[in-house]
């Protein structure tokens, strides 16, 4: 068994990454989140989709609890976690997260931080943390809103209640729901859609659609002109065209 806390497996369009700390639940301790580091500067430089899993039956328990109570004032000010998920959620290509059963805490918030969330029937995700006595700080307050909306986003993260997987699909947290041994097969179709499409203009999109209500729609124009002089849209719209004799 590998004893990595995260397993990377890269190919050339896609890495996946799968959380691995089995008897710890996969509990996000600091070393997952200095390898999410490395990882985002690698994806940062050569851009390629990237989906998050657990394992056995776990996406991850939330932030390490061990870790979290001997941090103090200056380590939240730091934002550990949530400057990791930041970037997780900057990165230019999109991350699918592929969520098995619990997704607690910063487990959640790491898959709030992805784009495209699918789950299995056993997926219990949501904020416990005020019952630890702190808050959820690694995008749960802001990230969750803009998923689900203020109303449920306010009952999960000051009730602590967890949404099960027909909830979360529900209020579009998580966009289908997979057996547990198709999780991944249905993780990689979403992954091959997008690597058939054009990765710039993929990219274009995340960024414009990352970008602040303020700046539409002049970044919009502004990405889309560098779309339309590239070769690839010429390439592209070219064999769509001569495929159907519209010369
Ligand atoms: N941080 C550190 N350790 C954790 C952890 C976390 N977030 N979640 C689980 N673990 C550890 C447990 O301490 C236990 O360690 P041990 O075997 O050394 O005692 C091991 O993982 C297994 O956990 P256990 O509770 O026995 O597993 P379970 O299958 O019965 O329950 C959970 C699973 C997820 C319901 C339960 O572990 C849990 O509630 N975890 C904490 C969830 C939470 O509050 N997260 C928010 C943190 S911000």
């Amino acid at each position: 068994m590998n004893e990595e806390p995260l397993v990377i497996e890269r190919s050339p369009d896609r890495v996946v990454a799968r959380l691995n700390r089995p008897d710890k639940r996969n509990a996000i301790d600091r070393e997952i989140i200095d390898v999410l580091h490395a990882l985002c500067e690698e994806l940062e430089t050569e851009p390629r989709i990237l989906i998050l899993t657990g394992v056995d039956g776990v996406f991850a328990a939330g932030a390490d609890i061990t870790q979290l109570r001997a941090r103090r004032a200056e380590d939240a000010r730091r934002g550990i976690n949530a400057t990791a998920f930041v970037r997780i959620h900057e990165l230019p290509m999109p991350v699918i997260a592929a969520i098995d059963g619990y997704a607690l805490g910063g487990g959640a918030e790491l898959a709030y931080a992805a784009d495209i969330r699918i789950a299995t029937p056993t997926l219990k995700i949501g904020n416990p943390e005020t019952g630890l006595g702190i808050m959820a700080a690694a995008g749960g307050t802001w990230r969750l809103r803009e998923i689900v909306g203020d109303g449920l986003a306010s009952e999960m993260l000051l009730t602590g209640r967890l949404l099960t997987a027909d909830e979360a699909l529900r209020a579009g947290l998580v966009s289908s729901i997979h057996a547990a041994d198709e999780l991944l097969v249905a993780a990689h179709a979403i992954a091959d859609r997008i690597a058939a499409n054009d990765p710039l203009a993929t990219q274009h999109t995340k960024r414009a659609m990352r970008a602040p209500r303020e700046t539409h729609p002049g970044i919009d124009g502004d990405l889309q002109a560098e779309l339309f002089e590239s070769p690839e849209k010429m390439r592209r719209m070219t064999e769509f065209l001569e495929r159907r004799g519209r010369r």
